[in-house]
């Protein structure tokens, strides 16, 4: 077989990272198998941490086929299970089947556009078990299936949490995100109020032209008393921040307390009884959570992670959000991307400060077959 290849990490125990690009052989299907050619696969925050782990970028340097960058000793407990390990990089992507284990339901899956979900997409070829497959349609081209995971199906996880812990409404963080947008889009669809939290002016601009109702810009000198309106009016218990650096998780809180408790009389030692939950799913601030605590007794704050959530879904479930994500790849779930990068120049270092930004709007990419 040819030689494609593929994006590999690894952080030594002397607390160095090493991404190389390596050849690798075309990977043979077990019968439950296939192989993707992949032609796109996004650059999520999610993949930052895989790929660079705690390594200080700012120290890159590029030498042939192999990024290198320190990584402080401090910080080498933290990552153990990783250590001395070359891992496989890429989270999510899309590409045509190129070849497919003896399973009927392999075979039927050759020459299809489908994403994965694998860990591995950095890669010309990506091997895959069919459950982590998803068909799409004919005519979705690779580039528009690129991102038919991460954020889609955390988008739609966040309303189905919602309505399995009895809230009625939502708050989101970074909301002008790739996922915010998504978000908007289901919300607006099943009449779901959304409270968007964004920090700057072309942020409230880009939600404002989707047609988003309430958007809180935490710049603006009004942001609490906004937020406060906002989760008035929609009666949102339950936020999902994708920062966690900070005290807007805090801050989110503090207004649905004062909400709960407007008309509260007499002793109100406590706070108000309905529970008010923020899930901190994304970590775009690694600065401390900062908990001001004047929410009374009734709130929670938990992690929340795609994964571990599609985890307790019923089969059934997850592949109708799945079909659903392929039948609206291209407007709901539709994802301009901004850049297109070879397996060789995901690792240049001013490619690396341009992805690894995570701004508004500029979503790289990877075209492993370029
Ligand atoms: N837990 C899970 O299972 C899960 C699943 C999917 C996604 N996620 C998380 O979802 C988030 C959004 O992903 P995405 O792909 O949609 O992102 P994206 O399209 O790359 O957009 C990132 C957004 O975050 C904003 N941002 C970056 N740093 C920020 C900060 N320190 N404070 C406030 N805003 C900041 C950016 O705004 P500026 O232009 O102003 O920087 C931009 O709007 C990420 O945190 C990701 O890790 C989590």
């Amino acid at each position: 077989m040819t030689t494609p290849t593929q994006l590999f990490t690894e952080i030594s125990s002397q607390g160095e990272l090493k991404i190389t690009l390596d050849e690798v052989k075309m990977p043979t299907p077990k019968p439950h198998e296939v192989v993707v050619e992949i032609q796109a696969a996004p650059i999520n925050p999610s993949d930052m941490w895989p790929m660079f782990g705690p390594a200080d970028l700012r120290e890159a340097s590029l030498s042939g086929n192999t990024l290198s960058a320190p990584v402080h000793k401090g910080m080498l407990p933290r990552i153990k299970s990783r250590l001395d390990q070359k891992l496989p990089i890429g989270n999510e992507g899309a590409g045509i089947v190129v070849a497919a284990g003896e399973d009927p339901k392999a075979q039927a899956l050759i020459g299809k556009m489908v994403a994965v979900l694998s860990g591995a997409t950095y890669a010309k070829y990506c091997c895959v078990p069919i459950q982590a497959v998803m068909l799409h349609n004919e005519g979705t081209t690779a580039l528009q299936a690129a991102s038919s995971f991460v954020n889609p199906l955390t988008a739609l996880s966040m309303v189905e949490t919602m309505r399995q812990e009895g809230h009625k409404a939502l708050v989101h963080t970074a909301a002008a995100s790739s996922l915010g947008i998504m978000l908007n889009k289901i919300c607006m669809a099943e009449g779901i109020e959304l409270v968007n939290i964004v920090r700057k002016q072309e942020q409230v601009e880009i939600l404002e032209s989707l047609g988003a109702k309430y958007i809180c810009n935490s710049s603006s000198d009004s942001f609490k008393k906004d937020l406060y309106l906002a989760i008035e009016e929609t009666g949102a218990t339950l936020a999902f921040d994708a920062i966690g650096g900070g005290e807007l998780v805090s801050d989110i809180l503090t207004a649905m307390e004062m909400v709960g408790s407007k008309d509260a009389t007499g002793f109100n030692t406590y706070g108000s009884a309905d529970n008010k939950q923020v899930y901190i799913y994304g970590g775009l601030d690694f600065s401390p959570t900062t908990l001001n605590r004047a929410y009374g007794m009734t709130w929670s704050i938990g992690g929340w992670l795609l994964m571990r959530f599609l985890g307790k879904l019923d089969i059934k479930q997850v592949l109708a959000m799945h079909k659903r994500v392929a039948d609206e790849i291209d407007s709901t779930f539709k994802l301009d991307f901004s850049a297109e990068l070879t397996l060789a120049e995901v690792l240049e270092p001013k490619n690396i400060a341009a992805y690894n930004a995570k701004k508004t709007g500029e979503k790289y990419y990877v075209n492993p077959s370029k």
